[in-house]
C-alpha cells in the first residue's frame, strides 16, 4: 500500500453547510481511491508549559491506498508519507487478545451491525478510549455489485412479516438503484483497535467502547482472527467476518477525520481542545481584536482572562495592559501579569473631569452628554439642552463644576447638582493619575454602583487614550464584571466605541461578563457580542444558552453542551473556527489565580 497523511477537520462545530461540504469530500475520497484503508490513530504525548507537563492526546490520520500507482490524492490535504509504524504482533494472549512488541495488549473489534441511521461523525466520541479506528474498503466491479444486491434482496425477501426486514429490503432496493445509476458498491469493514498496558485495562476499555457503540445502535465484536484484523488482511477473503455493503454516499456517517485544533503561530497557550491538542491563540491574527468571555458565575471566565494575560506577557514582554476591575480581583494578582495595581477609594481626588476629557478629545460631546445623562438621570427631553450647552461651553469652562454653575436651565442644573458635591466632585477634582506602563484599576472599595460606573467609564476612556493609543506595539484593554454596565446602554456603547477604535491602534479589547442574555438586549451590547472575532463561551444557564445559540448560530448540541460545561471549559470561537476547549492552568497558576475567597 501507498500511504498518505490526511488533515483532520474541526467538524463538530461546523455549520450544516460546511459539514455537508466535508462529508462530500469524504465520499469523494472513498469513491476515488476505490480500495484502501482510512486510519485514525491516537497518540499521547507530554506537552510542557513552563515547568509543568500536561499529557495530551493527538490524533493522526492516514490513508492507505491499494493502487500503488496512485501518487496523489486531492482530498483532506493528503501528503504521501512512509507507512505508519505500529508495534508488531509478538503473540496471542488468548484467542481475542494480541500481545504486541512494545509490551502492550491489543484487541481489534469489528462492527457487524449498523442501524438504519447514524449521527454524523459519531466515531469521534470513541477517541478517548481507542487507539485506532480503521475503515477498510474496496469497491466492487459493477456486474458483481449488481448481482450481489439482487441476490441479497431475494434472500431477505423470503422472510415476510417483519417490519425490520421489510425496511432492510427497501434499503437494499434503493442501494441497488443507486448502483444501477452509477454509484460504486463498496464492501467495507469498520475496525476499532484498543490497546492497553494490561489485560484489565484492555477489558475495561473494550466494555466502554462497546457500550458507546451500542448507544449508537452499532454492534461490535472481537472475533478470534485478531492477527489478520490487526494487519487489515480481510477484504474479500475472510468468510468468518460478515461483510457490509454500501455506496460511498451511505458511508458518510462513518466520517472520523475529526480534529479540533487551534494552533495560531506564535499564539498563547490557553488549554486543550476537545480532541486533546494544545490550543494556541493569537488574538492579533483574527479579523478584529475583540475578545469576549461569557459564562455564568464560577464558570472560569476570570481564570481564563488572567491566564491569557499572564502568558501573553511571557511571550510579549513589552505588551501594555489597562484593566478595569470592579471586584479588585486582578489588582491582587497584578504582579503576575506584569501590571501595576491601582486601588481606587471613595473620596479620592481622581482628576477625571469629563469636560477636560472632552477638551483633550478623549470623549466627544455626545459621549459626555451620555455619561452625565446616565449617571444623573437626565430625562431624554433635557438631553438635547445638555448637548447644546456642552457644544457652546465645552471649550471655555474649566470643568464640570463651572459648567454646572453656568447652566441656564434650572431643572438641568438641579439634576446635575450631584456632580458638584462629594463624593462625585472628587472624581472630577484634582489632577488625573500619571500613567505609564500597565495598570489595573481596582474598584472594589467603591460601595455605590453609580460611582463604580462613573469612575470605570471615565478611567477607561482616560487610560485608553493616554496609554494604549500612544503605545506602539501590542496592548490590551480589559473589563471584567462588565454586566455592571448592562443597565446603562450608553456606557456599553462607549466601550463598544473603544472596541471599534482599538482595531486601528492594535489594542485588544477584552470583555468579560456573565449574563449574555442581558447584553443582547441592548443594541450596543449586541454589537459587542456580534462583532467579536474571538469568543470564549463558558457554562450558560438556559437564558444565556439561548442568547449564545442565536448570536453565534450554535447547533442544538453545542448549545446544550454549554449548559453542562464543567468549570474552565467551553467553546472557543475565533474567526471562522470553533473548537471545544478546556482552559488549563498549571497547579501554581490555579493556586495564585483562584478566587475561592469570594
Ligand atoms: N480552567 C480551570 N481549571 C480548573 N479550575 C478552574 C478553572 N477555571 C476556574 N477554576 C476554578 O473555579 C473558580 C472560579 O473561577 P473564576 O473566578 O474564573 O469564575 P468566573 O467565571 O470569573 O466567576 P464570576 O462571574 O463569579 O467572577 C476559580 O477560583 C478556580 O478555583
Ligand atoms: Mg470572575
Amino acid at each position: 500500500m501507498r500511504w498518505f497523511r490526511l488533515e483532520g477537520v474541526s467538524f463538530a462545530i461546523l455549520s450544516d453547510v460546511e459539514r455537508d461540504y466535508v462529508l462530500k469530500e469524504w465520499e469523494a475520497l472513498i469513491s476515488a481511491v476505490k480500495s484502501g484503508v482510512i486510519l485514525a490513530r491516537r497518540r499521547v504525548e507530554g506537552f510542557s508549559y513552563g515547568s509543568h507537563d500536561f499529557l495530551v492526546g493527538f490524533t493522526d490520520f492516514y490513508l492507505g491506498v491499494g493502487d500503488r500507482s496512485r501518487t496523489s490524492v486531492p482530498y483532506f490535504s493528503a501528503v504521501e508519507v512512509e507507512p505508519p509504524q505500529r508495534p508488531g504482533v509478538r503473540g496471542l494472549a488468548g484467542v481475542r487478545t494480541l500481545y504486541l512488541s512494545d509490551g502492550s495488549y491489543a484487541r481489534v473489534l469489528i462492527a457487524y451491525r449498523y442501524p438504519s441511521a447514524l449521527p454524523e461523525s459519531f466515531l469521534y466520541s470513541l477517541f478517548g478510549d481507542v487507539w485506532e479506528i480503521a475503515l477498510v474498503f474496496k469497491s466492487l466491479p459493477r456486474p458483481r455489485a449488481l448481482s450481489l444486491v439482487e441476490s441479497a434482496v431475494k434472500r431477505k425477501s423470503v422472510i415476510t412479516g417483519s417490519v425490520e426486514v421489510a425496511h432492510e429490503v427497501e434499503a437494499l432496493r434503493e442501494l441497488g438503484e443507486r448502483v444501477l445509476r452509477g454509484s460504486d458498491l463498496i464492501e467495507f469493514y469498520l475496525l476499532v483497535v484498543i490497546k492497553a498496558p494490561g489485560l484489565r485495562a484492555l477489558n475495561e476499555a473494550e466494555e466502554r467502547v462497546k457500550t458507546m457503540l451500542k448507544g449508537f445502535g452499532v454492534e461490535a465484536e472481537a472475533p478470534p482472527i485478531q492477527r489478520e484484523l490487526y494487519e487489515f488482511r480481510l477484504c474479500g477473503f475472510l468468510a468468518c467476518v460478515e461483510r457490509a455493503y454500501a455506496d460511498a454516499a451511505s458511508l458518510k456517517p462513518l466520517f472520523f477525520l475529526v480534529d479540533e485544533e487551534m494552533h495560531d503561530v506564535g499564539g498563547v497557550f490557553l488549554g486543550f481542545s476537545g480532541s486533546g491538542s494544545p490550543v494556541m491563540l493569537d488574538l492579533w491574527s483574527k479579523p478584529n481584536l475583540n475578545f469576549v468571555i461569557l459564562g455564568v458565575t464560577g464558570s472560569g471566565k476570570s481564570m481564563s482572562a488572567k491566564l491569557y494575560l499572564k502568558r501573553l506577557r511571557e511571550r510579549v514582554r513589552e505588551v501594555t495592559y489597562v484593566g478595569v476591575d470592579p471586584e479588585s480581583e486582578y489588582t491582587k494578582v497584578a504582579k503576575h501579569v506584569g501590571a501595576a495595581p491601582v486601588e481606587i477609594s471613595e473620596g479620592q481626588e481622581l482628576g477625571l473631569d469629563p469636560i477636560r476629557l472632552l477638551q483633550l478629545n478623549y470623549l466627544d460631546i455626545s459621549q459626555v452628554s451620555d455619561v452625565l445623562s446616565e449617571v444623573y438621570a437626565v430625562p431624554r427631553k433635557l438631553q438635547g439642552v445638555l448637548r447644546k450647552e456642552l457644544f457652546v461651553k465645552g471649550d471655555v469652562v474649566s470643568g464640570v463644576e463651572e459648567f454646572v454653575a453656568t447652566l441656564r436651565d434650572p431643572v438641568l442644573r438641579k439634576l446635575l447638582e450631584g456632580a458638584v458635591a462629594p463624593p462625585d466632585v472628587n472624581v472630577f477634582r484634582g489632577v488625573p493619575p500619571k500613567l505609564s506602563g500597565s495598570v489595573v484599576f481596582g474598584l472594589r472599595s467603591l460601595r455605590s454602583k453609580r460611582l463604580k460606573i462613573l469612575i470605570s467609564t471615565l478611567i477607561s476612556t482616560y487610560a485608553y487614550n493616554t496609554l494604549l493609543v500612544k503605545s506602539r506595539g501590542r496592548s490590551v484593554f480589559f473589563v471584567d464584571e462588565a454586566w455592571l454596565f448592562m443597565e446603562t446602554p450608553s456606557i456599553v456603547g462607549l466601550f463598544e466605541n473603544l472596541a471599534r477604535r482599538g482595531r486601528k491602534h492594535g489594542v485588544v479589547f477584552m470583555y468579560v461578563t456573565q449574563r449574555a442574555e442581558d447584553l443582547v438586549r441592548s443594541p450596543q451590547g449586541r454589537a459587542i457580542l456580534e462583532q467579536s472575532a474571538t469568543v470564549l463561551l463558558m457554562r450558560q444557564e438556559p437564558e444565556g444558552r439561548d442568547a449564545c445559540k442565536k448570536i453565534y448560530k450554535l447547533s442544538e448540541a453545542e448549545a446544550d453542551y454549554l449548559t453542562r460545561a464543567p468549570v474552565g471549559s467551553g467553546i472557543l470561537k475565533a474567526g471562522r473556527k470553533r473548537i471545544t476547549i478546556q482552559v488549563a492552568p498549571t497547579p501554581e497558576e490555579l493556586e495564585v489565580f483562584s478566587t475561592s475567597t469570594r
